[in-house]
């Protein structure tokens, strides 16, 4: 089946041009104006942007965490993320201490394999580092994962010592492989929700008091020092502050290989969210905290100049009703995460580009073309070439609407972006050629989703 998207203004991370893209099968077989082709169904993108669709380097679908599991099957998942732009997602695979790297592995796969609709990998989290571990994690990446996944935080659950770190990051440098990494002082962390709770604050507005700036900075200036030490290269997930990002571009300066993540909380929410009366700032729980509203700016301006290399959302959805308030009269009991899969792009363009805080290279970039880049898919993904996947993102931007968690694909009962307006959303989405979602609605194949074998490019 071929495809002919006629007149969208093409945009990628480094171009804008007005053109017809021809998709032959899954790829893409020509960009150029005039072209036709009688045998192929035609999209009218006049008016429309066509970007390459978007990548979302860090989703969790299935999490089991704090005492239960975030909500999401691959199904819901890949739907909220098509309708949403998003046509690549990568999950961070996240066994305990007491699971085998392999067959976690082969766990999370088997949890999208059938279900899938866009296309995925995985992070593969090191929660543990011993020499069984260590052949088993050789072995993963002979299985196409070239991105390793180490928490600083969650101690007794997905947290590593120093010298697991160390031997991670070793491992990680011979390989090629990068390594993702929530950087917080968790020794910090710990001692400072035991002062809260023991003072009687224990709702969730103490979530962030008990995870401050200076805990996440210092966890990546940790990380920075064992990267430095080992030569191996390291991706700060979901930094959400400018004392953290400044600890990583100083690792930068230093000549480490260090890339930043930021994820749409941040951009978008501040702390007042998290201190909303009645238990609703539950909602907004989540590990980095939402920060003071000054931070904002300071990441907006870091993705426009490309300090920040991606926007992803570390999308964990945990259900308000039976799951956030398993930490009603403990703030260190609320499931941390929150929902976005699906909102990410819209809410990107409408804070991000539409107010000018971004150009449209910048939002394409930071919203697929890094992370391609990154974790070694471009250009099969995150680009618009002869040859890449014909996974394309047909945007209008003249679309009004609201977000509601009524109408969204994603299985929680909340939305954090209840009643938000945005300003534009995708129309048509396809992935390796073949329509998947139209203006809101899932129109695709459950399933049709494949795991994209990586190798490892960071020697
Ligand atoms: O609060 C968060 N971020 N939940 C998901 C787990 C993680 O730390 O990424
Ligand atoms: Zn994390
Ligand atoms: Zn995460």
């Amino acid at each position: 089946m071929a495809l002919l998207i006629k007149n969208g203004r093409i945009i990628t991370a480094t171009d804008d041009f007005v053109a017809d893209i021809h998709v032959q099968g899954e790829t893409i077989s020509a960009i150029g104006t005039g072209l036709e082709d009688s045998a192929a169904e035609v999209i009218d993108a006049s008016g429309k942007y066509v970007f390459p669709g978007f990548i979302d380097p860090h989703v969790h679908i299935y999490l089991p965490f704090m005492g239960t599991w975030s909500k999401d099957t691959w199904e819901t998942a890949s739907k909220a993320a098509l309708v949403g732009g998003t046509t690549t997602l990568i999950e961070m695979c996240c066994p305990s201490r007491a699971e085998q790297p392999l067959e976690a592995f082969e766990l999370w796969r088997s949890k999208a394999e059938g279900l899938a609709a866009v296309d995925y990998s995985f992070h593969m989290a090191v929660t543990k580092f011993d020499d069984e571990s260590e052949a088993q994690l050789r072995e993963i990446v002979s299985r196409g994962i070239a991105s390793f996944k180490i928490f600083l935080a969650y101690p007794g659950a997905f947290g590593i010592d120093d010298e697991e770190l160390f031997r991670t990051l070793k491992l990680a440098r011979e390989l090629g492989v990068i390594v993702t990494a929530h950087c917080e002082n968790a020794t910090a962390v710990a001692q400072l929700q035991g002062e809260l709770l023991a003072a009687g604050k224990t709702g969730p507005e103490f979530h962030e008091p008990s995870r401050p700036e200076s805990v996440e900075a210092e966890g990546v200036h940790h990380l920075m020092t064992f990267a430095e030490l080992t030569g191996a290269h390291v991706y700060v997930v979901h930094t959400s502050c400018d004392a953290a990002v400044q600890a990583a571009q100083a690792a930068r300066y230093r000549g480490v290989n260090a890339w930043i993540e930021t994820v749409i909380p941040y951009l978008v929410l501040d702390k007042t969210y998290a201190e909303r009366p009645e238990f609703e700032g539950a909602k907004y729980v989540m590990s980095p905290p939402i920060r003071d509203l000054r931070n904002q700016p300071i990441l907006w301006d870091a993705i426009r100049n490309r300090l920040i290399s991606t926007v992803a959302t570390d999308h964990a959805p945990f259900d308000f009703g039976d799951q956030k308030t398993m930490g009603a009269d403990d703030f260190t009991k609320i499931p941390n995460g929150i929902p976005s899969v699906e909102d990410r792009i819209n809410l990107l363009y409408t804070h991000g580009v539409v107010p000018g805080k971004i150009d449209l290279n910048t939002f394409v970039d930071a919203g697929s073309t890094q992370a391609a880049k990154l974790f070694g898919l471009y250009p099969r993904k995150g680009a618009i070439q002869i040859g890449s996947d014909a996974d394309l993102v047909i945007y209008d931007p003249d679309y009004r609407g609201k977000i509601s968690a009524s109408t969204q694909q994603m299985d929680v009962d909340y939305s954090a972006f209840e009643g938000w307006e945005i300003q534009g959303r995708p129309s048509v989405v396809t992935v390796r050629g073949e329509v998947q979602a139209r203006d809101g609605q899932f129109t695709g194949t459950i399933g049709r989703g494949q795991f994209l074998a990586r190798q490892p490019t960071h020697f």
